[in-house]
């Protein structure tokens, strides 16, 4: 099977996520994504604040941000080159995961159950518009991401780098 985003998948996800932001079902799909993740990993819950309140918009958001996302082109996701560092979205979703390592002291194996709850709580709020061309086309979106993400939370940054050249060097 071949995991790069096709232009159908693409009008699929904005198209479905257009249904789920018309049909006011943000909070609904929202909280369903939280219940189903909490219930299928309960050592999660500690990562996220105690007041899921917020975290809704936060979902909203970062969901507004992947569909956004199908609009770079592809050369849009090449490291250096001609696009600066601040507008590259390779860069930028990297740090993304970056923060989410360092930060939110999330591991790679999390990603996994939260793309079963994501996938779970558009399900739920979409019904029968969940295709199975649907689910593939969100399937691959959220791999493409996670596994940025988490190419993010690995690597070495620049600053990383200085910094432990200068510390060999004293
Ligand atoms: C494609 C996958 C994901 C995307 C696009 C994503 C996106 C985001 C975004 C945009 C934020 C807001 C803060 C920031 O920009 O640094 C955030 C926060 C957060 N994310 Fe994710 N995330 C993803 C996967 C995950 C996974 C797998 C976990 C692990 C359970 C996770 C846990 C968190 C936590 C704990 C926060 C901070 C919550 C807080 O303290 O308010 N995320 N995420």
């Amino acid at each position: 099977m071949i995991y790069a985003l096709t232009d159908k998948d693409k009008h699929l996800v904005k198209e479905s996520w257009r249904l789920v932001e018309a049909g006011s079902l943000m909070e609904t799909a929202t909280k369903i994504f939280y219940d189903r993740l909490f219930e299928t990993n309960p050592e999660l819950r500690t990562l996220f604040p105690e007041d899921l309140e917020g975290q809704i918009k936060k979902l909203a958001n970062t969901i507004n941000f992947s569909v956004k996302a199908l609009s770079w082109k592809l050369e849009e996701w090449n490291e250096g080159g001609i696009i600066l560092e601040e507008s590259d979205l390779f860069v930028i979703v990297r740090s993304l995961g970056r923060r989410h390592t360092r930060l939110y002291q999330v591991t790679a194996p999390m990603y996994q159950p939260v793309g079963n709850a994501l996938l779970f709580a558009l399900d739920m709020g979409l019904g029968e518009a969940f295709t199975t061309e649907t689910k593939l086309a969100w399937t691959k979106l959220y791999v493409l991401l996670s596994n940025t993400m988490k190419m993010g939370g690995i690597m070495k940054t620049a600053e990383d780098l200085a910094t432990q050249i200068q510390e060999e060097a004293k």
